[in-house]
């Protein structure tokens, strides 16, 4: 069990919860997080926000019973934290750009850090879409070289995929299809890496309900993913 350090709310639905817990989390993993005995059955996996030697934390929105009940404990409250789970982002250099909508956020502002953290010359562009109010502007900016902030909009259409070596992605699957449709019409398909969140039962790659059609197979997004190239499952029909 991990204690509770802080369970703030940060924006309407949003939290942001910080447990002690010792780790080696990367950028891109995620957790099984369960703040209950019995009911519901099921752990809910919540990707890492950021993280220290000594503890991690998590940005999530309420939109179910978990999450409801996550939002009940308070510091020194205790919760199970079974991870890290699941591939994080490569460490890729160059130029950069972040590409998170709604709930995808939350991995890159981990993301941000490692890139900067692995090579200083990095540049590291992030661009957030939010359909509603917008929220850690601060935070995400301090880790970014650029900030794009859309509200109420489609953030794919403020980047240019070719400008960057890189795009890594994180949200709804309807924006993460159309991100990489704007790369595949640029040419640069291959640049682009996907953060899945189907939904998960177990979390440790053994039920596979969280299974994804990919080029070569299906692939778990617990075990093989989240974390997939963009091409492997947005490239097939
Ligand atoms: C790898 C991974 C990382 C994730 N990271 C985060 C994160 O950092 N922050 C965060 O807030 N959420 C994240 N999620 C989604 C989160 O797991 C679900 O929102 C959560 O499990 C819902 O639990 P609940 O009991 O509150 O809602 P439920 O009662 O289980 O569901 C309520 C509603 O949420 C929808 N829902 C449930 N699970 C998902 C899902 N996986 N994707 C989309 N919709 C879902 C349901 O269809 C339903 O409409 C992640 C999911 C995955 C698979
Ligand atoms: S959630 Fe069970 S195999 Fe992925």
């Amino acid at each position: 069990m991990a204690k509770i350090l802080e369970n703030r709310q940060v924006s309407e639905d949003f939290y942001l919860m910080r447990a002690e817990q010792e780790n080696d989390a990367k950028a891109g993993q995620f957790y099984m997080l369960r703040g209950w005995d019995d009911y519901p059955i099921l752990s809910r996996p919540i990707s890492v926000f950021d993280a220290d030697e000594k503890s991690v934390s998590f940005l999530y929105k309420v939109v179910g019973k978990g999450t409801e009940l996550f939002t009940k404990l308070e510091a020194g409250d205790e919760i199970k934290l079974d991870g890290p789970h699941g591939t994080g982002f490569p460490a890729v250099t160059g130029k950069v750009a972040l590409v998170g909508g709604g709930v995808g956020i939350a991995p890159l502002y981990l993301t941000a850090k490692m890139l900067k953290k692995n090579d200083p010359k990095t540049t590291v562009d992030i661009y957030l879409g939010f359909s509603g109010k917008p929220m850690l502007e601060n935070e995400y900016g301090d880790v970014a070289d650029k900030l794009t902030v859309n509200v109420g909009g489609f953030v794919t259409d403020d980047i240019e995929p070719s400008e960057y070596d890189w795009i890594l992605t994180c949200g709804p699957e309807i924006m993460m299809r159309v991100l990489y449709k704007k790369c595949e019409k640029q040419g640069v398909a291959e640049r682009l890496y996907v953060s899945m969140e189907n939904r998960m039962a177990c979390g440790i790659g053994v039920c596979l309900v969280c299974s994804c059609r990919t080029k070569s197979g299906n692939k778990r997004v617990c075990k093989e993913g989240p974390v997939l190239l963009g091409s492997e499952v947005f490239g097939i029909e």
